[in-house]
Order: C-alpha cells, then structure tokens, then sequence
C-alpha cells in the first residue's frame, strides 16, 4: 500500500519560505516547532529535498524538548544525483537515512540506505510504493519548494499543512510553498479542501485535504 503523504511547510504572510537567498530563517513560533516534531514523530518517515539539505542542513530528528522519548522516524532524501555532502547532518547516526538517488547517480554515499530509482530524476511514484513494501505508512514531506511542487503536481499528497507566521519576507526570488514549473493552464489549477482553521500563537495553521 502506498504511505500516507502529509506536506508540512511555515510560510511568512507574504507567502516566502525562506530569504532570497535561500537561506533558511525562523518562520516557526515555538508552539508551532511543537505541533511540528509532534507530527514529525507520528509519522514513519520525514521527506526533503536535496536542496533543502544544501540550503539549511537541517537534521530532521525529533528534539527531545519538544517530544518526550521520541520515535525518530527514517529519514529520506531525494537526490538524484547523490549531491548530498559526507558530513551533512541529515546523515547522522541519530536516525536511519536513506537517498533515494537516479540511476544517473555516480557517487558513492555512506551512512544512508540508497534507494535506486528514476532515470535522471528521482521517480516519487516508484519510491512512494518501494517505501510502501518496506512498511513505510506514513511521510511527511517537509521541503522544500520543488519536492513539494512535484508532489502535489503528481496528486501524491493527501494533506497540506501550512503555518502562516505574522512577518513579511519579500523578494521575488524567495521560495514559496510550491515551486518548480506550475501550471500554465487554469484547468491545471491543484484544487484544496481547506479543513481546518487554527490560531497557533501568533500565527495561523491551515489544514488543506487535496483532492484526489
Ligand atoms: N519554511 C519551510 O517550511 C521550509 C522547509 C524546507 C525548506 N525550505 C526552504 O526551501 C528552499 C529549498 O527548496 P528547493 O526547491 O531549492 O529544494 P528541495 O525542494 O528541497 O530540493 C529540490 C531538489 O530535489 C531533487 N529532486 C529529486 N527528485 C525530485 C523530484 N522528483 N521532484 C523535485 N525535486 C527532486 C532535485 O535535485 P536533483 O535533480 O539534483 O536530485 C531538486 O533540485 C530553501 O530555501 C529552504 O530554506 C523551507
């Protein structure tokens, strides 16, 4: 069975993820970094990514001050081309890792499970029912812009969280929550069900279904 794919992202209210430089800035408030590694923690495995990984080295595991006793889910990195570097924390020994790369992937990685699949990119359909047959159930798909493009473009997602947090970002070059190509056609449009509503401190979650 394929896993169950929530995309989780914080957004400033002029929807920017990050700077313009890409660089990662604190959009989160703390009530929300907890419902964050909550959710982190419910799931099987946290997605990014290779870009995130080169942008903000984050290490995706479950601070214990937030979660007691945390589960530590896998965590997985696309990279088709096995850009990830050796020290990157995301391939610490706190948790599993894998990086699903291409076959057009020529380096070696260690530290990680590598899953092949995709020609030149990696193929999130293909990986989704490997990740599936391992007993992965549930992912939740962190970043950035483009991983969450493809999955939402590919109808690969069931749930969209986005924490909007009261600050202005600007830039025209600053990621927003989906990147990538998007859709040229109106009919192309990914149409949401906004579910839920909360006020998280300062800031506000939105909880969309995405039709299937
Ligand atoms: N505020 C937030 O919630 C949040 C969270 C995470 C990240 N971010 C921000 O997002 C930005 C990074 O976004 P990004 O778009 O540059 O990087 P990304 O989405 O993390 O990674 C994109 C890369 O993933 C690889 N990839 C492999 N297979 C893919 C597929 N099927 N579809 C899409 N990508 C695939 C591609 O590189 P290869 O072709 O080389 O594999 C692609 O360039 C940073 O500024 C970061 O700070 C913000």
């Amino acid at each position: 069975m394929l896993p169950k794919v929530i995309i989780n992202c914080a957004m400033s209210a002029d929807g920017k993820i990050a700077l313009p430089t890409r660089r990662q800035t604190r959009i989160s408030n703390e009530k929300d970094m907890i419902r964050v590694h909550e959710l982190r923690n419910q799931c099987d495995a946290v997605l990014v990514g290779i870009g995130t990984v080169l942008s903000d080295n984050p290490k995706l595991t479950v601070k214990e001050s937030y979660v007691p006793n945390p589960q530590q889910p896998i965590r997985i990195v696309l990279d088709s081309k096995g850009r990830i570097p050796k020290d990157a924390k995301v391939l610490s020994p706190d948790a599993p890792t894998i990086v699903a790369v291409s076959e057009e992937c020529e380096h070696k990685i260690e530290g990680a499970e590598i899953i092949v699949c995709g020609k030149r990119q990696v193929d999130i359909p293909l990986l989704l029912s490997i990740l599936g047959e391992k007993g992965i159930g549930s992912i939740l798909v962190e970043g950035g812009e483009k991983v969450i493009w493809s999955f939402l473009r590919q109808g690969l997602a069931h749930e969209f969280h986005v924490f909007i947090g009261s600050m202005v970002i600007g830039g025209e070059n600053s990621p927003t929550p989906a990147g990538g190509e998007g859709v040229i056609r109106e009919e192309d449009i990914i149409p949401l069900i906004l579910n839920n509503v909360e006020r998280v401190g300062d800031g506000v979650l939105l909880h969309y279904g995405v039709e299937k």
